[in-house]
């Protein structure tokens, strides 16, 4: 598979506005790739940094420092033209909160319009009917029960998959799924997971599946990448990530889910620390919870490093000093 995404170094620096106020290093040296085809679930607890990623990404936020390539191109580079015509024709993506997505004022076929007047707008108007229902169905909803709605009259989980049908009617080359299925009733979500698996097979579209829910990144992802405190920790082929977890943070994350079945649900998360104190800025940012935080651990931040092949790890157990 050839590489579609890459993103080097990528960093974001949030300041409060006050004199004596702090930074919070949001995503802290990310770099990774996604391959065409591949799906990719980006895992983590509260806070780690996976929807500021997403973002830098989408370019709705603009990094600290880092470089982010499509295709090779650097999409940082790009004036607001070339993003339009070249990249968010073939990036989409669903966010977590889908009534943040719709104008409350609009019926739901206005989200649809938008998506035709920017990207398609040839399609005529019995042409883009019959595209729109295609698409409803795909995500097990039925047209007639939909159109013409407003916002408040479906469910959050309706909602989810009018975001998610309207994302994958560009047949777009990425979708970035933030917590897309969140509001999802389990047997509808595997169904809108298979969905996912069935449009890359059918298109080559690559996902980056952000979700904090362990099992459903396993479910669907080719590729796992394990986020804490704005840096990645572990990442690799799926099955190697959770079948030989590295990491001790992983292992801990692991060890929290009896069966992979089960929804996981983070608990026990340490009250955030000042940002500035020592961990943030050098050493492990684990290892104030590691049970095997060693000397050096506090003192010098672990690099990724290649373990096994396409299994990465960034801990002082394996490798370095
Ligand atoms: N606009 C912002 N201004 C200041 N801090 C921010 C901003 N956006 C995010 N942050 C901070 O950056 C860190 C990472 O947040 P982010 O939303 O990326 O985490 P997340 O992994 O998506 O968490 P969740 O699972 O809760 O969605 C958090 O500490 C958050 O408070
Ligand atoms: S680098 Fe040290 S503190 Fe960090 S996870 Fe590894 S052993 Fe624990
Ligand atoms: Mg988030």
């Amino acid at each position: 598979m050839s590489e579609l995404l890459r993103v080097e170094h990528l960093t974001k620096i949030f300041t409060s506005g006050f004199i004596g106020g702090f930074e919070i290093r949001a995503v802290d040296d990310v770099s990774f790739t996604i391959r065409k085809g591949e799906i990719v679930s980006l895992v983590g607890e509260s806070g780690s940094g996976k929807t500021t990623t997403g973002k830098l990404i989408l370019r709705l936020i603009q990094p600290t420092s880092g470089r982010i390539l499509f295709e090779g191109k650097d999409i940082l580079q790009m004036s607001k033209n070339e993003l339009k015509k070249n990249y968010y024709r073939q990036v989409q993506a669903v966010f977590q909160d889908p009534f943040a997505s719709f104008n409350p004022l609009h019926p739901i076929d206005r989200a649809f319009d938008l998506i035709f007047d920017s990207y398609l707008p040839d399609v005529s108007k019995g042409e883009r009917d019959e595209m729109i229902d295609k698409a409803l169905i795909q995500v097990g909803l039925n047209p007639d029960q939909i159109r013409g709605k407003f916002p408040h009259q479906l469910s959050g989980g309706q909602l989810q998959r009018i975001l998610i049908a309207r994302a994958l009617l560009l047949k777009p080359k990425l979708l970035i799924a933030d917590e897309a299925v969140s509001m999802l009733d389990a047997s509808t979500r595997i169904d809108v997971l298979n969905l996912l698996g069935d449009f890359r097979d059918k298109y080559g579209t690559s996902v980056l599946f952000v979700t904090h829910d362990l099992a459903l990144g396993y479910y669907i992802s080719d590729t796992t990448i394990i986020m804490y405190r704005g840096t990645i920790v572990e990442m690799g082929d799926t099955e190697k990530v959770f079948h030989n977890p590295l990491h001790p943070y992983t292992q801990m994350l692991l060890e929290s889910v009896p069966d992979l079945n089960v929804k996981w649900e983070f608990k026990g998360i340490e009250p955030e620390k000042e940002e500035g104190t020592v961990y943030s800025l050098q050493g492990c940012r684990y290892a104030p919870r590691c049970p095997k935080a060693k000397e050096i651990c506090f003192r010098t931040r672990p690099e990724l490093h290649e373990v096994e092949k396409n299994h990465w790890v960034a801990c002082h157990l394996y490798g370095g000093e």
